[in-house]
């Protein structure tokens, strides 16, 4: 237990924080370190994602030497099928996919089998561990897809996603239904990190950014497990942060 707060910053709008994220990776990727790099899904990092793939396309030091992971797939999704997570991180970062058939980029099985999750989880160990995971929050606190009640002594395991979850994700699966069930890495996995990178944009992520920075350390709200961490940035847009009270620095 830590009693270094997460740092706050505000910045303008998804856009700003992206020159910010960017500073987070690049140390990761140099030749001596090949650290492993945490990714996180979800339309709060499509512009970063975006700018990665620029960023992986001009520089060879960060080509050569990125090694990267991320949070979760749902339940069946491989690679190549429109929907899931890793399907989502190459559309938007292409260069990760020749990172996929390099093995650099590690995904998440898709599949809940026990050993495989056991095997992931060894994998990124002998990575050396996850130094900076990049995050963001559902509009019920969630972590990855660690659910409102989920233990935080959680590893990586098989979840079934809570309604709002669901209907949050709807849109890219029409016509189909949103799958009910995935593979997470858990709230232990995820704050066994270094360092965790929080991004937060939109009037309907406040009150779970609130309940995670200043409400109680509580299953109910999995993101406030990050109190407990001692090294977190969190970067908002005003409207993400307008449910705060206190100082963050703006951006
Ligand atoms: C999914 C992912 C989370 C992500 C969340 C928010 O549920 N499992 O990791 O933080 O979506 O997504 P968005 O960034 O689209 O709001």
């Amino acid at each position: 237990m830590s009693t270094r707060a997460p740092e706050v910053r505000i910045c303008k709008n998804q856009e700003a924080a992206v020159p910010l994220l960017l500073q987070e990776v690049r140390p990761l990727a140099s030749p001596a370190r090949r650290a492993l790099l945490g990714l996180a899904t979800g339309s709060t990092f499509t512009k970063f994602l975006q700018a990665l793939a620029e960023e992986l396309r001009a520089g060879h030091t960060l080509a050569d030497n990125l090694v990267a992971t991320h949070l979760d797939e749902y339940a069946g999704f491989a690679p190549d099928r429109v929907g899931g997570m890793v399907h989502e991180l190459g559309t938007h970062c292409p260069p990760l996919l020749t990172m996929l058939a390099r093995g650099t980029f590690v995904p998440v099985p898709y599949v809940g089998d026990a050993g495989l999750l056991r095997a992931h989880a060894e994998r990124l160990q002998q990575l050396g561990g996850v130094q900076v995971q990049f995050l963001g929050i559902g509009r019920n606190g969630h972590l990855a897809f660690n659910e409102p009640g989920t233990a935080f002594d959680s590893g990586f395991h098989v979840t079934t996603l809570a309604e709002t979850t669901r209907e949050d994700a709807r849109p890219r699966f029409l016509p189909a239904e949103p799958p009910a069930q995935a593979v997470t890495s858990g709230l232990a996995t995820i704050l066994a990190a270094k360092r965790l990178v929080l991004c937060a944009f939109g009037k309907a992520k406040a009150a779970a950014v609130r309940a995670m920075l200043q409400g109680e350390v509580s299953t109910k709200c999995p993101a406030s497990v990050l109190q407990n961490h001692g090294n977190v940035l969190v970067l908002l847009d005003p409207e993400a942060a307008s449910g705060l009270g206190g100082a963050a620095s703006a951006s």
